[in-house]
């Protein structure tokens, strides 16, 4: 490796690809993005980037396909159910999870009851707490009611030193929070540097991979709701898990933005409690429980979170609006469909919400990005504008389109069975997604009543 010059210079780091400039630029020339690029100081390496190259595992001999084993070591089974589903079914060993989140949302709060569990009954597990000091963590351990031999804190921000506590402990399990709260000595720039947080990120997946230990780094979320940090980082770690809730409600939601080892877009849900984040086996009769059945405005969708069906009330108002502007507020829901299904229901239905007010939210502060969600929005909408009820025990599926006709949503029967569970007497349903279902696929005990058009569904819906 040649000498570097010992004169300090300057470099520009993009935020969102990683790319690295010799000057400022508007515009990042590599990925397009706007305003990413930051300045570090380039400090020249006091030594040789030896440990970086120790733990890069040179000198590995390829090996052929057929002697590789496919199962490899067994996943570790958590007892936490939610967590398991998400992370596909457990930990596999050597993993890196990157687990994001707003702050004071509960991250540190879940992985430190999920590392008290392997803790209890695997082995010792290694909790480097770069922003806490080890008494603030002695004290959530103490509020959650943990108390593990096996669980040793670490309160160290050096990349390097956690290294080699781990290469020595060879822990079950490491977690590491925060991502961006560490620094290597050895790094060029200053400490939460985008480099910084790549190279320290590096520097842990190598050393976990080569002990078959898996990682868990917290990293936060910025204001716009990205991983702060280089994107790398995302593209370096095998899952990426986002921690999700609204502050004022006690549900969190952690899905599964990435997973290397199993479904996307599966979700976990948990209520964080006095004694920590408890998993919520039943969401459905949770979302449910308060609802007022023969409220006009409510209507019960049955949405799919990854493999899971979620039944959920969306809530609708529509009052005459003062303004020459009306407005539209959706929680929970995306605000150009909401737009869209007003325009519909306008120009198509003949319910005319262009002079409304219209406030649409999911009740227990989900969030439903499906199209399939439509029916039950328009539906709640429509209900509020008239001033009918939906009847209270229907459940309701299916997309809208442009010209108010209903289209067909996957997996049908699974939403059903779910509806029926939960005691719903009748699913209303777009009848292309019945066409060529045999009544084997439907589940028995629920009636389903199929629409082609928009207009159909509102007059088997509302109560007159
Ligand atoms: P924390 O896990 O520190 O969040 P993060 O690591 O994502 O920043 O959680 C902080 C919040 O959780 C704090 O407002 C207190 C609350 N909390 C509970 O409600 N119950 C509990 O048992 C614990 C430990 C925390
Ligand atoms: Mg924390």
């Amino acid at each position: 490796m040649a000498k570097s010059a010992t004169k300090t210079k300057v470099q520009y780091v993009c935020s969102e690809c990683g790319s690295v400039q010799m000057k400022w630029l508007g515009k990042c020339p590599d990925c397009g993005e706007w305003n990413t690029l930051q300045e570090e100081v380039v400090r020249a390496p006091e030594k040789p980037r030896s440990a970086l190259a120790a733990s890069t595992g040179y000198g590995v001999q390829p090996v052929s396909l057929a002697h590789i084993p496919a199962d490899g070591m067994p996943r570790l089974v958590l007892g936490n159910s939610e967590l398991n589903r998400v992370l596909g079914g457990g930990i596999v060993p050597g993993a890196g999870v990157l687990v994001g989140g707003d702050p004071g949302i509960g991250k540190s709060t879940l992985l430190l009851q999920m590392a008290a569990e392997v803790a209890a009954k695997v082995g010792r597990v290694l909790y480097v707490s770069a922003e806490e000091s080890d008494h603030q963590i002695g004290r959530r351990a103490q509020r959650l009611g943990i108390n593990a031999e096996d669980l040793y804190v670490l309160p160290e921000i050096v990349v390097e030193q956690i290294v080699e506590q781990l290469e020595q402990m060879k822990p079950a399990l490491v977690i590491v929070d925060s991502i961006q709260a560490i620094y290597s000595e050895m790094g060029s720039s200053a400490a939460g540097t985008v480099s910084q947080v790549r190279d320290c990120a590096a520097l842990l997946l190598r050393a976990c991979k080569r002990f078959n230990i898996p990682l868990f780094l917290v990293g936060h979320v910025t204001k716009e709701g990205a991983i702060a940090g280089p994107r790398v980082l995302e593209h370096m770690v095998d899952v990426v898990l986002q921690l999700e809730g609204e502050r004022f409600h006690a549900y969190r939601l952690l899905r599964s933005v990435k997973n290397r080892f199993g479904s996307t877009n599966e979700v976990g849900i948990f209520e964080m409690s006095e004694g920590g984040m408890q998993e919520v086996r039943n969401p459905s009769e949770l979302f449910l429980a308060e609802r007022l059945p023969n409220a006009s405005g409510s209507a019960i969708a049955v949405s799919m979170e990854g493999t899971r069906p979620l039944l959920v009330e969306i809530q609708a108002l529509s009052s005459a609006s003062p303004f020459s502007q009306p407005r539209r507020t959706g929680n929970g829901v995306d605000f150009n469909r909401l737009l869209l299904l007003t325009a519909v229901l306008t120009k198509r239905v003949g319910v005319n919400l262009s002079d409304q007010d219209i406030f649409v939210n999911v009740v227990g502060g989900m969030r439903i990005d499906e199209p399939a969600a439509d029916l039950a929005i328009a539906t709640a909408m429509a209900s509020s504008f008239r001033n009918q009820p939906v009847w209270a025990d229907l459940a309701i599926v299916g997309e809208v389109g442009l010209s108010g006709e209903l289209r067909s949503v996957g997996q049908l029967p699974r939403r059903l069975h779910e509806a029926a569970k939960l005691g719903f007497g009748r699913a209303l349903a777009p009848r292309s997604a019945l066409k060529g279902k045999g009544d084997a696929a439907l589940p028995t005990g629920i009636e389903v009543i199929g629409a082609r058009t928009l207009r159909e569904a509102l007059e088997a819906a509302l109560v007159k």
